[in-house]
């Protein structure tokens, strides 16, 4: 079997052709959603995913307010940046992109958002009320591997789903995600990691692999069985001196011979990445809804 790629940039700008026409319809009452953004040091990676993020707000007529601060800020001078954007009424959604600096407390800055505005979904009163299956802001890459797999015709109810990684921002909460009980939900999860015993015997099982490991060539050809859907997380740099960068980017699984043996199968780049993005411009519209009093889904 030859995977059917699953074209995250073609689902992202899909998604974005809905969201810009939400956007012209609530400026036409008076609403202009904001996303105050926050980056932290010169981190190369996450740069390039602020500046993806700035664009693809001004490109469907999200305002943002984009804040490049030095390495060396102080953590006082950051909570006064969030406590600002906290009471500006023109911001719907606060972004603060982490990995942060060493030096400065990453939990405190989060919980510091204010809940109506964590458009990341990482204030621990949004993980909460996703984990109960309240309504909440959900965390972007998560949210944006479901829609992926949704739009591709993907059923998620009753699969056995197998996550590699544990972070906060992708293994946890998308396995919270899908065991819902609720549609588009509903599947059977294994979460494993660093410390799994045997992981091979966990992915030949699964329906779906999401790999979110942050480590190439974590998931191979020998570790799925055939017709596999699988989802690659990871952004990898590896060098390639053909590049004019020396780079070039890899997820965490395989793709050429995965791709032989899968149904769906994500690309790196192309996949999940540009539905974190999409995400966050759904959410800040959301937001954006909410505040105004307009009743949200
Ligand atoms: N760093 C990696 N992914 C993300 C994300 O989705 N949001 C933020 N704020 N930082 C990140």
């Amino acid at each position: 079997m030859t995977a059917q790629i699953i074209d995250g940039k073609q689902v992202a700008a899909d998604m974005r052709t809905e969201l810009k026409v939400e956007v012209a319809k609530l400026k036409e009452q008076g609403i202009v959603p904001g996303l105050g953004v926050i980056l932290v040091g010169e981190d190369p990676a996450s740069q390039s995913y602020v500046t993806a993020k700035e664009r693809a707000c001004e490109n469907i007529g999200i305002y943002s307010d984009n804040n490049r601060l030095p390495a060396e800020t102080s953590q006082e001078e950051l909570m006064a940046l969030v406590e600002k954007m906290n009471k500006d009424s023109k911001i719907n959604g606060i972004l603060v992109q982490l990995p942060l600096p060493k030096a400065l407390n990453e939990a405190e800055v989060l919980l510091a958002i204010d809940p109506a505005k964590d458009v990341d979904g990482f204030h621990p009163i949004n993980v909460g009320k996703m984990m109960v299956g309240e309504k909440a802001f959900l965390p972007c890459t998560p949210h944006g591997i479901i829609q992926l797999l949704l739009r591709s015709g993907v059923t998620i109810e009753g699969a056995e789903v197998v996550i590699v990684g544990r972070s906060n921002i992708v293994g946890k909460p998308l396995a919270n995600m899908l065991i819902q009980k609720k549609p588009n939900a509903n599947a059977t999860v294994t979460v494993c990691h660093t410390r799994t015993k045997n992981l091979p015997s966990h992915t030949k099982r699964a329906d779906i692999v999401i790999a979110a490991a942050g480590r190439p060539n974590t998931v191979t050809a020998d570790m799925v069985k055939e017709g596999v859907v699988v989802i690659d997380v990871g952004v990898n740099r590896v060098e390639d001196a053909t590049k004019k960068k020396g780079y070039r980017l890899v997820g965490d699984v395989d793709f050429e011979a995965v791709k032989e043996k899968a149904s769906f199968i994500t690309p790196v780049p192309g996949g999940v990445g540009p539905m974190t993005i999409t995400m966050l411009l759904y959410n800040t519209v959301e937001s954006a809804k909410r505040a105004a009093g307009i009743e949200v889904a």
